[in-house]
């Protein structure tokens, strides 16, 4: 190319970075807040109200993290924003100056993208909107099918990801490596319930509409449909040997999946006929990080190995054993287990928060007389122990929106 063809090749490139600029603000500006989308869309627009998904800017474990973070490398700042704060991809509101950017993961994120390319997202135009359908008519907006929106790709560039090197969220490689994803199982088919129903005001009945309330790991009910629990109890000679099978049936990754440091801890517990304690013993399944040093790190983003991962499987059974030796004329065994999920988080300055649920428990008597047989387990009703965190968790969030704004937050918005 000659040097007069080189400058109006610049010259060209000039116009076309200013005018891609100036249509990606606009772009930015038309990006329409929840709630614009709530006169029609009633139903969803509560469900999600109530989700992570909305909280996930405004949740205080993250602000507290989030503050850490930046402390340690300000570059942190638009990284951990791109899937606590999506928005910012388009619109570049790293200070929260726009209320959409306070929304978390919200309505007009998921439904404009189209395409997803690791932890990046590529975006059509803000006024198509992107759904499971594709013959939707409405004079509200234009719609269009998206066969990604359906599948677990679409929830892979956030829920999988790596820093340094060291994979802190494996959710989606878990599912894609596990029995759910050969069935065709998807992200969406556990998390989003499809009932039937109306998907807008004046729509027309359906036979699915998708719940987004996103139920996890921060949902007691949720949980306690993750594990299948059994016993066996046998005698050899004066000790005892109580084997517990431990299933993953429902789950369609890893348990605890996601965040670093969510625990699933087995308590075992024997006792002898009076009620008094043999043998007590505990199991932690967890993953843990080690920093440079090989030290334990809480703080993701310091990590540069995962120091240990027992966590189960999709649909596999781990096998714990116990053994103990059983006090003189000690006849009658009774043994509980218990499986709890904890999860752990500093919460701002008010306090550290464990939230414990209890999501399987059997206990179970036995004779030591009579011949070993497996005896089925009884599931008994597990304690309410979330509701305090959930309480906890809302009464730290409505303290953050009372808090005074921070430089270049709008107080309204919060
Ligand atoms: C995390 C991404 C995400 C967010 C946030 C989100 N949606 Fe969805 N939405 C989906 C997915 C995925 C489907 C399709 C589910 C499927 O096909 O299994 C869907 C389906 C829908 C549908 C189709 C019909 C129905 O009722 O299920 C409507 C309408 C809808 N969403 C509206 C909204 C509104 C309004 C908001 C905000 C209040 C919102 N969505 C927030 C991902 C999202
Ligand atoms: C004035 C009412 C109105 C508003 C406001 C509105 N919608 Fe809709 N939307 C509808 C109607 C009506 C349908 C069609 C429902 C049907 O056919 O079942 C629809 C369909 C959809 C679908 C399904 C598209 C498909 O074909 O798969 C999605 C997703 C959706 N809307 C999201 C949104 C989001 C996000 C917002 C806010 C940015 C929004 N809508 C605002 C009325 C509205
Ligand atoms: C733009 C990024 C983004 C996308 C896309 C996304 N999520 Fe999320 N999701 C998050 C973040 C961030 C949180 C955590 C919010 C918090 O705890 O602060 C979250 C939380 C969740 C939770 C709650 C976990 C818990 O501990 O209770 C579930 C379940 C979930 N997402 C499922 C999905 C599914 C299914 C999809 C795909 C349809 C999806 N997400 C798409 C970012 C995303
Ligand atoms: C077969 C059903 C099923 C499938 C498929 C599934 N999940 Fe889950 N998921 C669950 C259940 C049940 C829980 C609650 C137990 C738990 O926390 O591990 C859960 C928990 C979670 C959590 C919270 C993790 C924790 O331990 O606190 C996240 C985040 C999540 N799922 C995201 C996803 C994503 C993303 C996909 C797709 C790649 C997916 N799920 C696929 C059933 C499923
Ligand atoms: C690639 C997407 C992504 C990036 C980047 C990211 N996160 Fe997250 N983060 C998530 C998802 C998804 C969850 C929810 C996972 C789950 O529940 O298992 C989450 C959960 C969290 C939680 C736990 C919240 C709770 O209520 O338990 C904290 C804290 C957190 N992130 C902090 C950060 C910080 C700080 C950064 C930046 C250094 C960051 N995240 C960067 C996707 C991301």
């Amino acid at each position: 190319m000659s040097s007069k063809g080189i400058f109006i090749f610049k010259a060209m490139l000039g116009i076309l970075v200013f005018w891609a600029t100036l249509s990606a603000q606009a772009a930015a500006e038309e990006l329409q807040i929840s709630y614009s989308c709530a006169s029609c869309h009633e139903d969803r627009y509560n469900e999600w109200t109530r989700s992570m998904h909305a909280l996930a800017v405004s949740d205080p474990i993250f602000r507290a993290a989030y503050t850490r973070a930046i402390i340690s490398n300000p570059e942190y700042r638009d990284y951990c924003l791109t899937c606590h704060s999506p928005t910012t991809m388009r619109t570049k509101d790293y200070n929260f100056s726009k209320s959409i950017s306070l929304e978390g993961v919200t309505c007009i994120f998921c439904h404009t993208v189209d395409g997803v390319n690791k932890n990046s997202y590529v975006f059509g135009k803000v006024d198509l909107i992107r759904g499971p359908y594709g013959d939707s008519k409405t004079d509200a907006h234009a719609s269009e099918y998206s066969d990604l929106l359906t599948k677990s790709e679409f929830c892979a560039g956030c829920h999988e990801f790596s820093m340094n090197g060291v994979p802190i969220s494996e959710t989606y490689s878990e599912w894609k490596e596990g029995p759910y994803a050969a069935e065709g199982i998807q992200c969406q088919d556990c998390h989003m319930e499809a009932i039937r129903g109306f998907a807008a005001k004046d729509g027309v009945e359906r036979e699915k509409v998708y719940r987004h309330f996103w139920y996890g790991g921060h949902s007691g009910q949720f949980l306690e449909k993750a594990f299948k629990m059994e016993s066996q109890i046998q005698r050899k000679g004066n000790n005892a040997k109580v084997t517990l099978s431990i299933t993953n049936s429902n789950v369609g990754h890893k348990i605890p999946s996601g965040f670093p440091y969510r625990k699933v801890i087995l308590n075992f517990m024997a006792t002898n006929g009076e009620g008094k304690e043999i043998f007590a013993d505990e199991r932690v399944y967890t993953k843990t990080l080690h920093d440079q040093y090989g030290n334990e790190v809480y703080d993701f983003w310091k990590a540069s190995s995962i120091a240990m991962d027992n966590r189960i499987k999709p649909k596999e059974t781990r096998t714990e054993v116990f053994e103990f030796e059983l006090q003189d004329g000690t006849d009658k065994l009774e043994i509980q287990a218990t499986l709890n999920y904890q999860l752990e988080a500093e919460v701002v300055s008010i306090s550290k928060e464990i939230m414990n649920v209890e999501i399987a428990k059997i206990k179970e008597a036995k004779w030591l007389n009579e011949a070993p047989v497996s005896s089925p387990a009884t599931k008994e009703m597990p304690a309410p122990g979330w509701i305090g965190f959930v309480v906890a968790l809302i009464a730290a969030v409505l303290f953050i929106r009372r808090k005074k704004p921070e430089k270049g937050e709008r107080s309204d918005d919060i």
